[in-house]
């Protein structure tokens, strides 16, 4: 049976669309994994909220090589995750949907690799292509297909977090070509990369990033945001896992 897994981002943490749920809990070299696993469409599919179920674990603490060791362990052979997002492409507006294909990396504090010599040895990923493009076209056309509208590209910068960004760092990401940008998808899909698991994000915009926007930020509106746009990103998974 094909293995799926959705790693749900803020405001995406309700397995209830799955039928059959179970808890998993795997172990793994970086300690215990707890998930959901279901099934939907024939298919099997792993549920696993990336900052816990009720939003306790933050960006910079999130087990990124546990949750990914832990979805190979149990065959995941596909990942779509979902990630809010900033904006700082005026063109790209709260409220959509981006299939993010690139991303810069300005995490400070996590490791981004299983390969840290000794016995598992060196690796030098290439990441030409970061995000899965069997994946990426699976969401595109089905996206399509719903009437979902969704922007096919766009470059992620990933910030250390959990702190918003400051204006002027805004200004040098767009300046360095940066479209959105979260706190989540690095090392998440360098990691996934390595375990050799097909790995697609559907980033959501949830407010024009600092400076961009007129007011201060909230975690709140992030979350308000999210919530507006569920139906649509639950609409596009289940559509995608079923085709
Ligand atoms: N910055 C960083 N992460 C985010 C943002 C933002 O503006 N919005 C949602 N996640």
């Amino acid at each position: 049976m094909m293995k799926i897994a959705i790693i749900g981002g803020t405001g995406v943490y309700d397995p209830q669309i799955l039928n059959n749920i179970r808890d998993q809990e795997i172990a793994t070299p970086y300690g215990v994994v707890r998930f959901k696993s279901g099934e939907y469409a024939g298919k099997e599919v792993a549920f696993l909220p990336r900052h816990g179920s009720n939003h306790s674990i933050p960006p910079h603490l999130i087990n990124y090589r546990a949750n990914i060791w832990a979805m190979k362990k149990v065959g995941v052979q596909n990942i779509i995750a979902t990630t809010a997002v900033g904006s700082l492409n005026l063109a790209m507006k709260p409220g959509d949907f981006v299939l993010i294909d690139q991303f810069l990396d300005f995490i400070k504090n996590r490791t981004t690799t299983f390969y840290e010599g000794g016995e598992r040895g060196v690796a030098h990923l290439d990441v030409t292509t970061p995000y899965c493009p069997s994946v990426r076209t699976l969401l595109a056309e089905t996206a399509s297909r719903l009437g979902i509208s969704l922007h096919q590209q766009g470059t992620y910068v990933c910030t250390e977090g959990p702190r918003f960004e400051t204006p002027a760092e805004i200004r040098m990401f767009a300046k360095l070509g940066g479209d959105v940008v979260g706190m989540t998808n690095v090392p998440e899909v360098i990691l996934a990369r390595e375990a050799e698991i097909c790995y697609a994000t559907v980033s959501m915009v949830t407010n024009f990033a600092a400076g961009i926007s007129p007011q201060p930020l909230t975690h709140q509106e992030v979350v308000e945001a999210m919530a507006a746009n569920s139906e649509n990103i639950k609409k596009l998974i289940l559509s995608a896992i079923e085709s």
